[in-house]
């Protein structure tokens, strides 16, 4: 375990490159590593990637520092182009240091691949011949991801589901559990889902249509969790057991509320995406798994808890992460790739585990404030420097 701490304290303060040469002393950067720092992709790598490409598009890459992450000193690594976002996430990892950081934890990287059928004649039956063959069927698909395979990952297991009443009709859909390991795993399961409607349109006498993966990976949670005496929260306005019990109340709202629920939960994708985007995730996906697993009893609801324990403020977060980091941008994109670097090279698992961690920290800030003074407070401090800035840069032109 690393003996560095992540208390970088100032850092705020320091111009870019200082702040940019601590980094590179604290991360072990290289040249090549920095030169990643002023844009990364090239315009041919960029038309690898996406078609028609005719430029590159930049975001302020920052560090939020302060995290201990299950022991772990880390600097995590944000793209975001929100004022307020990266402070906000620098104070809340200080507030969880107060009470050790965040603990975290997540299941296996399974994903749900989804094949849908339909005009099948006897569901039930169906049903029933499908999961008789499963074996069968799973090691059909095994050697089709030689490196999945070969990271111990792959087909696990087959669900059947019936939807009886869909305006289009009855229908059934067959769910392929896929361990994707270190890749997000998008592509593989893709293939594998095609790769087996055949067979399950034998077995069923039905016709396949779908199949692609579902992106409410459910059974590819992670999550976060921090526990901080109230008396942390103390400012000169409020008591720190004032403060915690707006948070718990805050997120009393959020759970009843779909309207309140949407804006705590963007919240927290503020500190997901920022870490997603700078890690090279599809953070469509993420956020797509999230929203979709907050309404997952029927209402839209709060993602994370926030609840008084005695003296202490206990915070967990747990949501769908389908994070990846082989294949896809993460092979492609320099600065991905040293984002990866300053968080120590970490595996699916845990590059999700963080990123519930950077959730649920973003979501601290954010309760916390709307339960002391307000977000708008800090907000309008960046603002008003932006503000000098555009002045100083408008006058600077006018005298050219
Ligand atoms: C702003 O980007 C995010 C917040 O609205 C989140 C929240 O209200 O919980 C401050």
């Amino acid at each position: 375990m690393s003996t560095r701490s992540s208390r970088l304290q100032g850092f705020y303060q320091l111009p870019p490159l200082q702040r940019r040469e601590q980094l590179a002393l604290w991360a072990e950067l290289d040249e090549d590593d920095l030169a990643a720092l002023e844009g990364g992709l090239s315009l041919d790598a960029a038309d690898t990637l996406i078609e028609n490409a005719v430029g590159l598009y930049a975001l302020p890459f920052a560090i939020a520092p302060n995290f201990i992450i299950d022991g772990r000193e880390l600097l995590l690594p944000m793209v975001v182009e929100e004022p307020s976002v990266v402070a906000a996430m620098a104070n809340a990892a200080r507030l969880a240091r107060s009470g050790g950081g965040f603990s975290t934890g997540s299941t296996e990287s399974v994903m749900i691949g989804q094949v849908q059928l339909l005009d099948v004649p006897d569901p039930a039956l169906a049903a029933e011949r499908i999961l008789e063959r499963k074996a069968e069927l799973l090691a059909q698909i095994e050697s089709l991801h030689p490196t999945i395979r070969r990271l111990g990952g792959g087909p696990r297991d087959l669900q059947v589901r019936h939807l009886d009443d869909t305006p289009a009709g009855s229908m059934l859909i067959v769910h392929l559990l896929f361990d994707a390991r270190d890749a997000m795993g998008a592509n593989a399961v893709n293939t594998a889902a095609e790769a087996l409607a055949p067979a399950l349109e034998t077995l069923s006498g039905g016709r396949a249509l779908l199949r692609i993966l579902s992106n409410l990976s459910d059974q590819r949670r992670a999550w976060a969790s921090c526990r901080i005496p109230a008396s942390a929260f103390t400012t000169d306005a409020f008591t720190g057991s004032e403060i915690a019990r707006g948070i718990e109340a805050a997120t009393a709202f959020a759970t009843a509320d779909p309207y309140r629920a949407a804006t705590h939960n963007k919240g927290i994708f503020n500190g997901i995406d920022a870490v997603a985007l700078a890690t090279g995730q599809d953070w469509r996906a993420l956020e797509a798994g999230g929203h979709a697993y907050a309404a997952r009893d029927g209402q839209y609801r709060s993602l994370s808890e926030w609840r008084l324990e005695g003296d202490d403020l206990v915070g967990w977060l747990e949501l769908p992460l389908a994070a990846g980091v082989v294949g896809g941008l993460t092979r492609i994109h320099p600065t991905a790739r040293l984002a990866l670097k300053i968080l120590g090279h970490p595996d699916a698992r845990l590059l999700s585990q963080i990123l519930a961690a950077a959730g649920l920290a973003q979501n601290l800030a954010a309760l916390r404030a709307l339960a002391a003074e307000g977000i708008q407070a800090g907000h309008m401090a960046l603002h008003a420097r932006r503000s000098v800035q555009q002045h100083a840069t408008q006058s600077e032109h006018k005298v050219k």
